[in-house]
């Protein structure tokens, strides 16, 4: 059953999520809809120096944005820094180094961030990897997990205080089309039973990252939240992560650009500023978040135990607090 699921969400995907997908679906785009100056505005863009997201921050910096790139590698990010204010023309780029697997560090950033910052716009939360080889963090936490679905939380649940001060606050997730095979898991969030299988371990995190995209909508009704799925672009993420699907896909794949642009279309136009808060979208159109006749949808218990659980690894890494960052 689970292959026939899978050969239908590869089939579809194949159709959908590819170069041609994009260019099917970018005739319906309204290309005026990212006509717009968003000067004085402040973006944050974790995975900043490549791919999905650095076509993404290069996007906001053309438009007159300030965007914060946090980076875990400072060369890395300083070349890419350098890059975007050359072709964009903008100097209001800034590097901000922090690993999105070290869960305390990322608590910490915030923190610092939201004490020099009066305003953050938009959190874009791109950052993302497949690691193949089970390994975990200084916290004890799986670094998939740690990464794609604990740092997405603590930084948006510490960031929300400064979104909700400021105008028109929008946070983006980007997702995969992979976690349409995945139902919530709630009972092994750190993958410690079993097989380790790192492609469906991300699969499941980006089904996490809907789930909390649903979760916030609800409770935080001034800031817009959405989730998406690039679809297939040609990244170092898939070339390195599944070179495989690289190698077969080929030509097919999108461009970096086209990857990025619903990510760029929700954060900077009216538009999507108008669509329901917490939808999952892809190619600038809100999309299920399940396959037809899928046994993926999870009961508000399964929903509250996940959300009950990231509450309190939070908290656990928080209350090891550190005199000299001086936070409750
Ligand atoms: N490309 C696709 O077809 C596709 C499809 C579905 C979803 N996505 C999602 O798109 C997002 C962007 O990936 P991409 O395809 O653009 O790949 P990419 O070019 O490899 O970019 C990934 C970015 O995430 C950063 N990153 C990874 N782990 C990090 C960590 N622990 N701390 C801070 N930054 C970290 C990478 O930094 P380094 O350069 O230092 O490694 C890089 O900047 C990911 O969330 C991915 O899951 C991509």
């Amino acid at each position: 059953m689970s292959v026939y699921r899978n050969a239908i969400w590869f089939l579809n995907g194949v159709h959908h999520y590819t170069r041609k997908g994009y260019e099917a679906a970018s005739k319906d785009f309204e290309l005026r809809e990212l006509d717009v100056s968003v000067v004085g505005r402040s973006f944050m863009v974790t995975g900043a120096n490549s791919g999905i997201g650095r076509a993404t921050a290069m996007a906001i910096a053309k438009k007159g944005g300030t965007v914060h790139m946090v980076c875990r590698n400072k060369d890395k990010a300083e070349e890419a820094r350098v890059d975007i204010v050359k072709e964009s023309g903008n100097t209001e780029v800034y590097v901000h180094v922090v690993d999105m697997s070290e869960t305390r560090k990322v608590w910490e950033f915030a923190e610092a961030f939201k004490r020099e910052y009066i305003f953050l716009n938009v959190l874009i939360n791109n950052a993302g990897c497949m690691e193949h080889k089970r390994e975990v963090n200084a916290e004890g936490l799986e670094k998939n997990f740690a990464t794609n679905t604990m740092g997405v939380y603590i930084l948006t649940q510490t960031l929300i205080p400064l979104l909700q001060k400021s105008r028109d606050p929008r946070v983006i997730t980007v997702s995969s089309g992979g976690m349409l095979v995945q139902k919530l898991r709630v009972d092994d969030l750190q993958s410690e039973r079993g097989y380790f299988d790192g492609l469906m371990v991300y699969a499941q995190n980006k089904r996490q990252q809907v789930v909390l995209t649903q979760q916030w909508a609800k409770a935080n009704p001034v800031i817009h939240f959405s989730v998406m799925h690039p679809g297939w672009a040609d990244t170092l993420a898939v070339s390195t992560s599944m070179p495989q699907f690289h190698q077969m896909m080929g030509e097919r794949l999108r461009s970096v650009e086209q990857g990025a642009d619903t990510v760029v279309w929700l954060a900077l136009s009216r538009a999507a500023a108008r669509t329901l808060s917490g939808q999952f979208f892809q190619d600038r159109k809100p999309v299920p978040a399940h396959l037809p006749l899928a046994w993926t949808h999870s009961s508000t218990e399964e929903i509250q135990t996940f959300m009950t659980q990231l509450e309190t690894l939070a908290r656990a890494v928080q209350s090891r607090s550190d005199p000299e960052l001086n936070v409750p």
